[in-house]
């Protein structure tokens, strides 16, 4: 087990290069095995989901290269190139780890005709079914079967069949699903009811680049012409906006200062009234060398309880609330925090509670009262982003907190304890 130790209680003030969003990342490099010709990704960043992702697709028979010198970003190119994959993703120890596996399913139907994988797995945060993933490649005309280990999938006469497919509930996994499965299929698929977080656009930007017809012809309606190729293509990962949103946080709830490099303040856009309201300040900068970052830091008039809801884009994500309840719980004052995405996102309350934060939970609402500051403690991270709030709340205390199960942490976030470090936070790494 990885363990954090962190004395923070000091302002965190320093520079960051931000990576490539790994949830579009992932899905990218899926959607670059439909391609028989090489595609080169930029800005793949260094982060645990994508390294066990890269394993499995070796698994079945992509090739895969890793470029590039990165002392300054780590994130990574990758050169991909699928000339024969097998259909069959077995290797259930490897699909157990991320959830992303599932994405498999829509290119290897749409490649092969036929697809086989083992049920995928994922952070903890709620149940998380596939049943819309498995209605989109119905609705293409495949037959599925589930087993209790598998999801097998055929395409009933060879290759998929376009169709109109409206989703019943808004999901960003399913939407990519129907999205990589009806780029090779005979005839036009409209997608309605979809996904419209960025990482979908970067998706879709990436598949018609590699000579896919993609359209927007509403605002969460895609129409998709399918086509008989696609020809590969060199594509730059959008900036993780989850990563970024976490580092302002960070420089908020210590008071500090981080200035973020490699991204620009579009990625903020739709949190601004949020992160104003809450008292983080965010503006852009143009670096003696003429590139654009985004600054982040407690607003003048300090930190103020606001009351909150997740949703899908473009409203508040899921995937910063736990760090946004780190930060109403050291806020004088009331807040409250209902998430609506995943039933079983609110695990990292209860370790927010051990360091003396006053949360109330009735279902999926945290009711917060703030305290004046987290004392120290031992907690453990649930979960990906229930670490980062962990890490955010240790870095505002002077009290020595230790952070255990923190390899969660390194599943989305690249040299998470270096940039602490170059913050100037004081935090030890050991293994138990
Ligand atoms: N859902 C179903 N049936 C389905 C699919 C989803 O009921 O077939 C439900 C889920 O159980 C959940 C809701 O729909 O309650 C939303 O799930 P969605 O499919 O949108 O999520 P996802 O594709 O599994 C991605 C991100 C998550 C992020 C969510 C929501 C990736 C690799 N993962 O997951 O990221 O929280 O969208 O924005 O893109 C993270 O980065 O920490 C993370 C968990």
């Amino acid at each position: 087990m990885k363990v954090l130790e962190i004395h923070g209680g000091k302002p965190l003030i320093g520079d960051v290069c931000i990576g490539g969003a790994k949830n579009s990342s992932m899905p990218i490099i899926i959607a670059s095995i439909l391609s028989k010709k090489e595609s080169i990704i930029h800005n793949i960043p260094h982060v645990l989901d994508v390294t066990n992702l890269l394993k499995i697709l070796t698994d079945i028979g992509v090739s895969l290269t890793i470029d590039g010198n990165h002392t300054e970003n780590p994130s990574k190119a990758i050169r991909v190139s699928s000339v024969n994959v097998t259909s069959e993703v077995l290797n259930s120890k490897l699909t157990s780890q991320i959830r992303t596996s599932i994405l498999l399913l829509g290119p290897l139907l749409a490649k092969n005709g036929y697809a086989k994988i083992a049920r995928p797995g994922g952070c903890d945060i709620g149940e998380r079914k596939i049943d819309l993933h498995i209605m989109a490649m119905e609705r293409l005309g495949a037959k599925v079967i589930e087993t209790e280990h598998y999801i097998e999938a055929s395409a009933v006469g060879g290759r998929l069949v376009g169709n109109t497919i409206t989703f019943p509930a808004i999901s960003v996994g399913a939407t990519e699903n129907a999205i990589m499965a009806s780029v090779l299929a005979h005839g036009t698929t409209i997608l309605e009811n979809i996904a419209i977080e960025p990482e979908i656009d970067d998706l879709v930007n990436f598949l018609n680049k590699s000579g896919a017809n993609i359209s927007k012809t509403h605002e969460r309606t895609l129409t998709v012409t399918g086509v008989e190729e696609l020809h590969g293509c060199s594509y730059y990962i959008m900036p993780d906006r989850i990563e970024a949103a976490t580092y302002a946080m960070l420089a908020a709830i210590t008071n500090g200062e981080i200035k973020m490099h490699h991204c620009d303040f579009s990625i903020f856009e739709y949190l601004l009234d949020v992160f104003e309201s809450v008292g983080i300040e965010i503006e852009s900068f143009v670096s003696p060398d003429g590139i654009s970052g985004v600054v982040a830091r407690r607003s003048s008039f300090g930190l103020k309880p606001f009351h909150i809801e997740t949703n899908p884009y473009p409203l508040f994500p899921t995937d910063i609330q736990p760090q946004l309840m780190s930060l109403l719980a050291i806020t004088n004052g009331k807040s409250s925090i209902v998430e609506n995405i995943f039933e079983n996102r609110l695990q990292h309350a209860v370790e927010l509670q051990k360091l003396g934060a006053n949360i109330h939970i009735d279902g999926r609402k945290a009711s917060i009262t703030g305290v004046n500051t987290f004392g120290g403690g031992v907690v453990k991270s649930s979960d990906l982003r229930a670490g980062a709030a962990l890490i955010l709340a240790a870095c505002s205390t002077k009290e020595k907190t230790t952070v255990e199960q923190a390899e969660f942490i390194d599943r989305g976030y690249q040299t998470i304890t270096k940039n602490l470090q170059r913050f100037g936070c004081d935090v030890k790494v050991f293994y138990k």
